[in-house]
């Protein structure tokens, strides 16, 4: 194959919508019930179902949907929320968003995920959750976690791992609550979205009025109770988080095809650790003994000692050959808000420092072809 007839841009990551989702946002606009409804009732059962969970709760991002954990859970100001230093900034946000600290705790930078060695150190007697993140769809250490917060209560960000699953069971099920997300680099995509798994039903009651503003009876059971004329009680200040029925009539039919996306990024996946594994410059992922990956990314690490560009200059390379990259995700210590507001030194978490600097995510989606991850692998070996 000659790479210079290459000629489109092989994106980082593309969602995969078919006819299915077009005829099925068609009939959801056309039953003239768009907000959160049947539509919505029947993608929390399929997901809760995947995932092993009593209930799913939708919501409109997976950001609002650790928001309402959080909220559900009365994390509140002077409240201390443990979450890794390497993660999408959001994680730390809706820590802030609660008035509550963040107290940021280094990955392990095999997996990228929290260190739980370096976890013990953290916990202090206003610690009132820890947020295990699964970075790019590897379930986090939970088993380790869990030792160690005794009983603190673990929320999983799970914004990257639909489907994923670790010795302990599937993402979603392993702690008090997961978060997920549909945004368009998510394994499967509502456009934007999100949903909380959870198998307590206090909790699960209270995230459901908590995302419709707090009101005691949902607009579908008003809607279809004798008297629709009258309004709910607002026991509790809430929030307007909910998916729409135009959403979920997607989700539907993304999560049907779930396990068919996970098996081909698998062998994909396999396909390039077999094929770039002597590039000396690049560690690969490495999934641990026992985790179902979803792989929805495919993080390397960039070994600086070992070629004469820098990871940027590899990552502009690959742009003019029209391979998309991207960094893993940032180190959120070193952004804006966080550096001015809590002091933070680059190298107070040396791991999520590096990490930040010298990851390489290649790209690895439902839209690739054989072609694409050929050339890919013949233009990396050739840097
Ligand atoms: C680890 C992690 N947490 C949270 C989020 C936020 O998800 P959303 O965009 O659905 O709010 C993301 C999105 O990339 C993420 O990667």
């Amino acid at each position: 194959m000659s790479t210079s007839s290459i000629k489109k841009m092989i994106q980082i990551s593309e969602p995969v919508i078919g006819e299915q989702e077009c005829l099925a946002v068609q009939e959801t606009l056309k039953s003239g019930w768009t907000t959160q409804g049947p539509k919505v009732r029947e993608f929390e059962r399929n997901f809760a179902n995947i995932h092993q969970s009593k209930s799913a709760i939708a919501s409109t991002s997976c950001t609002t949907a650790l928001h309402l954990i959080l909220k559900a859970l009365n994390i509140k100001e002077g409240d201390e929320v443990i979450v890794p230093a390497f993660t999408w900034v959001s994680t730390a946000n809706v820590v802030e968003h609660c008035l509550a600290v963040p107290i940021f705790v280094d990955i392990d930078i095999n997996t990228f995920n929290i260190d739980p060695k370096q976890l013990k150190e953290k916990i202090s007697s206003k610690t009132k959750a820890i947020i295990a993140v699964h970075l790019f769809g590897l379930c986090a250490d939970i088993k380790a976690i869990k030792k160690i917060a005794n009983n603190i209560p673990i929320i999983e960000d799970a914004a990257c791992a639909a489907g994923s699953f670790s010795p302990e069971g599937m993402a979603g099920s392993l702690g008090i609550a997961g978060a997920f997300s549909f945004h368009p680099r998510k394994i499967i995509s509502t456009g934007e979205g999100g949903i909380i798994t959870t198998n307590k039903q206090e909790l699960a009651d209270k995230i459901d009025v908590l995302r419709n503003h707090g009101a005691s009876l949902s607009e579908e059971k008003r809607h279809h109770s004798s008297q629709p004329f009258i309004l709910p009680d607002f026991n509790v200040c809430g929030f307007n988080y909910r998916m729409t029925d135009i959403q979920a009539s997607v989700g539907i039919i993304q999560l049907e095809k779930l396990k068919e996306f996970i098996d081909f990024r698998q062998y994909w996946a396999a396909f390039y650790q077999e094929q770039l594994s002597d590039i000396k410059w690049l560690k690969l992922p490495e999934i641990p003994k026992g985790y179902g990956m979803n792989w929805q990314s495919f993080v390397c690490v960039f070994n600086k000692s070992k070629h004469f560009r820098t990871r940027n200059e590899i990552m502009l390379q690959l742009q003019e050959k029209g391979i998309s990259t991207r960094p893993g995700t940032h180190a959120v210590h070193l952004l804006g808000y966080y550096q001015s507001k809590y002091q933070f030194k680059d190298n107070d978490f040396p791991a999520a420092n590096l990490a930040d600097q010298q990851t390489l995510a290649i790209p690895l989606h439902n839209k690739m072809t054989e072609e694409d991850f050929k050339y890919i692998v013949d233009i990396i070996k050739g840097l």
